[in-house]
């Protein structure tokens, strides 16, 4: 049980700084569970709090854990340059709160993007050490061979990395398509392994992070979902064996 000042609760929710809370507040515009207060003072219990705000209802949500399937020609950077940014399909309170996207996708490459506002869980999703499997679908400009597929199983050797890079499985799924299954995430590289591997990626999409599928969550593009605790569990690193 915790309880916060109602403009606390607003502004940790991402519904702008405090000053402009408590107007929102003193307007009128605020319901918890039902009820209009207007005390940006007032205590409130965050455990199991409905807010509403301009009659929307807003679930409380100590953190945030978000997966996008995201659509080409977006940037992960929080500083697009050349397309808009992931954070430009997520309602503006996501910006607010400052979640982020846990690691990139490049603009070009679809698929399953995770985004929190929990700085331990970013780490942890993002740390090489806990190797956790991300499977991509590359469509490939030059046909799949069994030799190509092998190469990426045994490790290509990539410029600025001091071993060869291996995939952990890899197979054909058409004349000019594989999954790949990486447990780094170094720049580019599926489109690096292959290029070393003497082909060329010509479009590459990220079906699942652990055994967390984006099938499962029955997300299309550009679409995106809240996830539970026992999705966030899916996205542990043995989770993909077999
Ligand atoms: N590998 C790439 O080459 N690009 C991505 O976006 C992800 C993995």
């Amino acid at each position: 049980m915790s309880k916060l000042t109602l403009d606390r609760i607003l502004q940790s929710q991402g519904f702008g700084t405090r000053k402009w809370c408590r107007t929102l507040i003193a307007d009128g515009e605020v319901s918890i569970n039902g009820a209009v207060v207007t005390d940006h003072r007032a205590q409130i219990e965050t455990d199991g709090l409905e807010l509403a705000i301009f009659d929307e209802v807003w679930p409380y949500r100590a953190q945030v854990y978000i997966a996008l399937n995201k659509p080409a020609d977006f940037e992960c950077s929080r500083k697009p340059s050349h397309h808009p940014g992931v954070l430009s399909i997520l309602p503006e309170q996501f910006t607010w709160r400052d979640v982020q996207p846990v690691g990139r996708l490049d603009h070009d490459t679809t698929g399953m993007l995770l985004m929190s506002d929990d700085g331990p869980f970013i780490h942890a999703q993002s740390s090489p050490k806990r190797h956790i499997p991300k499977v991509y679908v590359a469509t490939t400009a030059e046909p799949v061979t069994p030799e190509l597929i092998a190469q990426l199983l045994a490790g290509v050797q990539l410029h600025d990395e001091p071993a060869p890079l291996a995939a952990l499985t890899c197979r054909q799924l058409g004349t000019h398509s594989l999954e790949i299954v990486l447990e780094q995430g170094k720049y580019h590289q599926v489109k690096r392994m292959l290029a070393a591997a003497g082909n060329h990626c010509a479009a590459l999409h990220r079906s699942a992070i652990g055994s967390l599928t984006l099938e499962a969550l029955g997300l299309d593009e550009g679409e995106w979902c809240y996830l539970d605790d026992a999705q966030r569990a899916l996205l542990a690193p043995a989770a993909i064996d077999g």
